[in-house]
C-alpha cells in the first residue's frame, strides 16, 4: 500500500514559452498520490498552460518550448523515450466542455481500453460498469449504454468523460474548469464525483470558483502572472494566506 502523503508527481523550475513570450516563469509543485489540488488564479495567470504541460499536450502545438523537470513516479515525463499516448492514459485529462465522441455511452468508456488492445467482451463490460460507477453515473445510464453519449445532458456527458478517463486507470487526473459549462446541479454532481474519488486518485483541478476550491480541494496553488505565488493546505491558503497577493485574490480584490 502506498501512503497518503507519497509524492506521485514532482515538477521543478517549469518554464514555458509561446514563441518568445515566457508564460511560466519557473514553477515548483509536488502532488501527493491521493487527493485534490486546486489551481486558482486570475485569467491569464498560467493555470491551463501549466496543467497541459503535465501530460505534454503542448507537444501538439507549434512554437511551444517547455523546460524544467517533470517526474511521474520516478520517470521523466519529457524523456524522448516517453510514449505520449501511454502518458496521456496515465495522466488523463477532462476538459471544460464535455467532449464525448459521437458514439454510444459504452463505446465512449471502452475507447481507451480498445485502443490499448483489449477485446474480451467480459473484460470490457466490467471495466465500463466499474468506470461509470466510479464516475457516479451508472444508475442514470445503465439501461441505455448503447444510446449516443451526445443525447445526454451536459452534466451527464461530463461524468461520462470522467468515466472514459478512469477506464484506463490513470495515476493522475487533470481537470480544467470541469464544471464551468454546467448548471449548479450538474456542478454539484461533478463535485460529489470528485470527492468520491479523492481517496483513490491524484486529481488536479483548475477552477475559477473559489468556493469550489475551498469545498473540494485538499491543497491549493495560487498562480499569478505565470508564477506560483503560494501553495499549501486549502484551509491555510483560504484562512491564513502568507502572501498579500493571495489574500487579495481570495478576498475578491482582483481577478
Ligand atoms: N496558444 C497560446 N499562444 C500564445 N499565448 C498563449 C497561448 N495560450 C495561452 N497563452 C498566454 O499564456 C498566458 C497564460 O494563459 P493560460 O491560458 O494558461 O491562463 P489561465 O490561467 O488558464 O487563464 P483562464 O483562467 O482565463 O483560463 C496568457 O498570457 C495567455 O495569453
Ligand atoms: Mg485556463
Amino acid at each position: 500500500m502506498t501512503k497518503q502523503s507519497e509524492t506521485i508527481l514532482e515538477t521543478r523550475n517549469v518554464k514555458l514559452w509561446y514563441g518568445d513570450k515566457e508564460a511560466l516563469h519557473g514553477i515548483d509543485l509536488d502532488f501527493a498520490n491521493k487527493g485534490i489540488t486546486a489551481l486558482i488564479g486570475p485569467s491569464g495567470s498560467g493555470k491551463t498552460t501549466y496543467l497541459r504541460a503535465l501530460n505534454r499536450m503542448h507537444d501538439l502545438e507549434e512554437n511551444v518550448t517547455v523546460t524544467g523537470s517533470f517526474n511521474l513516479l520516478g520517470k521523466d515525463i519529457y524523456a524522448p523515450t516517453t510514449d505520449t499516448v501511454d502518458l496521456r492514459k496515465r495522466v488523463g485529462m477532462v476538459f471544460q466542455q464535455p467532449n464525448p465522441f459521437p458514439f454510444s455511452i459504452y463505446d465512449n468508456v471502452a475507447f481507451g481500453l480498445r485502443l490499448a488492445g483489449v477485446k474480451d467482451k467480459k473484460t470490457l463490460d466490467q471495466a465500463v460498469e466499474e468506470s461509470l460507477k466510479a464516475a457516479s453515473i451508472w444508475d442514470e445510464v445503465k439501461d441505455e449504454l448503447n444510446k449516443s453519449a451526445l443525447g445526454l445532458s451536459g452534466g451527464q456527458q461530463q461524468r461520462v468523460s470522467i468515466a472514459r478517463v478512469l477506464a484506463t486507470k490513470p495515476d493522475v487526473l487533470l481537470l480544467d474548469e470541469p464544471t464551468s459549462a454546467l448548471d449548479p446541479v450538474s456542478s454539484h454532481n461533478i463535485e460529489e464525483t470528485l470527492l468520491s474519488l479523492r481517496d483513490q486518485y491524484a486529481m488536479i483541478i483548475v477552477t475559477h470558483s473559489l468556493s469550489q476550491a475551498s469545498r473540494i480541494s485538499d491543497k491549493t496553488a495560487f498562480f499569478l502572472s505565470g508564477n506560483l505565488v503560494e501553495f499549501g493546505d486549502t484551509r491555510k491558503i483560504f484562512l491564513e494566506p502568507e502572501k498579500k497577493e493571495t489574500a487579495d485574490y481570495i478576498s475578491g480584490r482582483f481577478g
